[in-house]
């Protein structure tokens, strides 16, 4: 039936998870996010991360005054976690609604993530106090440790750190961010969606591991957690077709200097906020699923967050798109979009 549609109308999405970086970057990345999506859950890693609700309501401020107001676009501040954090200051900031969630970063797991949580055990009293007062956890879920294969970090994570803490606060929520194996698909799915969702990214749900080494190395396709095989790729892509309420969109949009992703220490991440809705249409399509495109972009999240939906649509048209090639932050840096100077067969309209 989806082969001949040429034009849809849906609840205008929001992204679930989104980096926007700060002074030069944020200015020139956020209106790719303002264009397509209402909302956006933005992620607190940035060098000095927003651990308190006095960082985050500059970071908030900075965030609005860099867009242009041709956008009602609502950024979600979350709080990012360390041994230090306080559960009276998270308390406060969520019930002031100055974070919506907060984060778990491992120690070491990704960008921005060395004063990341080492041992669980140490923020113990403030999981309870998020799970009383009903405050999402979002996890990095990737077990950091040398002695784990890159590959496996997510399902060691499930196993050593995720079901334990399942356990011991099951009624915190949590959110798996950025699932990309076909073990945490099966794991979310058996969970109440109340209490355990996840979100998954365009290139999660486009690539698998080959393509970061097709025709040499690619370092723009280098994220964390690092693309799986095929079969991965294919979970992702069947669950969300089944329109399983546990899924919602969260691109993972993570702009880094060209300069930066091309080095002897490239760093991970992937830009996607130009393409990222259109490329989550072309797999609904591909996979003859637009009935639940709705549900993934602009309703299981919002139903996870205890957030009204959006009262907006956005038309997205049959006509194709060509993605831009780069964004120029000044002079003499740019940052390589996901897809860059590719076509895609939608556009908005
Ligand atoms: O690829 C990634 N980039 N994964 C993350 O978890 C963080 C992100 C970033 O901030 O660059
Ligand atoms: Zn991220």
């Amino acid at each position: 039936m989806s082969k001949f549609i040429k034009k849809i109308t849906i609840i205008k999405p929001d992204d679930w998870h989104v980096h926007l970086r700060d002074e030069k970057i944020l200015k020139k990345v956020i209106h790719y996010t303002g264009k397509f999506y209402q909302r956006a859950l933005i992620m607190p890693n940035l060098d000095n991360p927003i651990t308190n609700c006095l960082k985050s309501i500059h970071y908030k401020k900075r965030i609005l005054n860099s867009m242009k107001l041709k956008y009602k676009f609502q950024p979600l501040m979350t709080c990012y976690l360390t041994r230090f954090t306080k559960s009276k200051e998270l308390r406060n900031g969520f019930l002031k609604k100055i974070f919506i969630a907060a984060k778990l970063y491992p120690n070491d797991s990704t960008t921005n993530s060395r004063t990341g949580i080492k041992n669980i055990n140490c923020i113990t009293s403030v999981l309870e106090c998020m799970e009383k007062i009903g405050m999402p956890l979002l996890v990095h879920g990737e077990e950091i440790n040398k002695n784990i294969d890159i590959y496996d970090r997510e399902l060691k994570f499930i196993e050593n750190t995720l079901e334990p803490l399942r356990k011991k606060f099951p009624k915190l929520k949590i959110v798996l961010e950025h699932i990309t194996t076909k073990d945490s698909v099966e794991y979310v799915k058996k969970s109440n969606p109340k209490y355990l969702s996840a979100t998954i990214t365009p290139h999660h749900l486009m690539l698998d591991r080959n393509d970061m080494f097709i025709g040499g190395i690619q370092p723009h396709l280098y994220c964390l957690p690092i693309l799986k095989k095929n079969t991965d790729k294919e979970a992702l892509r069947e669950v969300i077709a089944r329109g399983d309420k546990h899924f919602f969109l969260g691109s993972d949009t993570a702009p880094h200097l060209c300069k930066n992703k091309i080095n002897f220490f490239g760093s991970a991440g992937i830009f996607n906020a130009p393409c990222s809705l259109l490329c989550y249409m072309h797999v609904f399509e591909e996979m003859n699923a637009l009935k639940y495109f709705q549900s993934f972009c602009s309703e299981n999240g919002p139903k996870f967050y205890n957030l009204p939906i959006n009262k907006e649509t956005i038309t997205l048209i049959k006509k194709p798109c060509t993605i831009i090639k780069k964004v120029n932050i000044d002079k003499k840096n740019i940052i390589i979009p996901f897809l860059s100077g590719q076509n895609l067969n939608w556009s908005l309209e």
